[in-house]
């Protein structure tokens, strides 16, 4: 502990200091000219200050009054030294931000228990930091490990449902991966653009509603068993919806609406421009470049350049122009990204 004393008459100090030397684990620090004693804890943090009210230039409440002024004294016990002085002066020191008095010429056995009680306050406060400190780390921890155990969830779930989706995990983290920097270069916060990386693998997990003679078929699809198809987008959007997080929230939106057009025709709803969800828009980019560029069991990947042209003709018709902006504008971004996760 130490013990800050601000006194002008140099006998004072030294009684107090002998006094405070005396006291369990307290260190006196003296100035007899406040000016310094002020200077000193700008830099340095007493736990205790005693200060001398009858003091030349600066007077103890004015001292008091700057010393609270110091944003990390706002709360450290002060007592002010006082002789005879009236009632105004002591409630002008209390309104400043003193603790405690003691009437000069000092009592030591007042003395001493003043000053353990102002001590004792100050160690207070330190458990109260500390408790407040260690229950702010067990919270942290607590949301970490929830956090961590909705990722886990969501990616079960993913992994069950490419158990039936001929689409590949690897699929799955270039989407993503795509759909997060589009996300940024539209000015996404950080967290926001997690939330794109993590939601975005979601989005076919409504298939695991599509019957396998619809899901598997290697041929086109009959206009009636495209129309089963499609409900992958409102199904997967009512599995996620049952989730409370705003993970699985936005994950549920981007399942309904990754298969909508900007200029309407899209699928389930038909939603068109900005009616459709920016995330939706932006995934829509993502799933179809990864989609044009893989490779699958029944056609090869097409060339980048290839695929970047049909974005271009598709600007304003199946994509958001600014979506197809936010991509282009990191292409090598993109192809970092594609060579990264190849298929196994
Ligand atoms: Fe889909
Ligand atoms: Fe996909």
């Amino acid at each position: 502990m130490n013990i800050l004393i601000v006194d002008d008459n140099p006998t004072n100090v030294m009684l107090l200091k002998h006094m405070i030397a005396r006291l369990d684990e307290c260190t006196p620090i003296c100035f007899t000219d406040a000016a310094k004693g002020l200077a000193w804890c700008e830099e340095e943090k007493p736990d205790l200050l005693l200060v001398d009210y009858m003091m030349p230039d600066i007077d103890g409440v004015d001292f008091i009054r700057r010393f609270r002024k110091l944003s990390h004294c706002t709360d450290i016990p002060v007592i002010m030294i006082t002789a005879e002085e009236s009632k105004e002066v002591r409630y002008l020191a209390l309104q400043a931000g003193a603790n405690d008095f003691l009437n000069k010429p000092i009592d030591k056995t007042e003395f001493i228990a003043r000053t353990n009680n102002m001590i004792r306050l100050r160690k207070n406060q330190f458990q109260l930091a500390n408790r407040a400190e260690w229950l702010a780390k067990g919270i942290k921890r607590a949301t970490e490990e929830l956090l961590q155990r909705e990722r886990e969830a969501l990616l079960l779930l993913s992994k069950a449902a490419e158990y039936r989706d001929p689409e590949t995990g690897a699929h799955l983290n270039r989407m993503s991966h795509y759909s997060r920097l589009i996300a940024r270069n539209l000015g996404f916060g950080e967290a926001e653009q997690e939330i794109m990386l993590e939601a975005s693998p979601m989005h076919d997990v409504g298939k695991v509603g599509t019957p396998d003679d619809i899901l598997l078929k290697k041929g086109r699809l009959t206009p009636e068993e495209f129309e089963v198809m499609k409900q992958h987008a409102i199904c997967g959007y009512n599995i996620l919806k049952q989730g409370s997080s705003r993970l699985m929230q936005v994950a549920a939106e981007i399942a309904a609406t990754h298969h909508e057009k900007f200029n309407g025709t899209g699928y389930p709803l038909g939603l068109a421009g900005e009616d459709i969800p920016l995330r939706g828009r932006i995934v829509a980019v993502a799933d179809v470049f990864d989609a044009l560029t893989s490779e699958r069991p029944y056609k090869k990947g097409w060339p980048v350049e290839q695929a970047l042209e049909f974005l271009e003709n598709e600007r304003g018709k199946h994509f958001d122009p600014q979506c197809i902006d936010a991509f282009l504008l990191s292409l090598d971004e993109v192809l970092e990204i594609m060579n990264r996760f190849q298929e196994q």
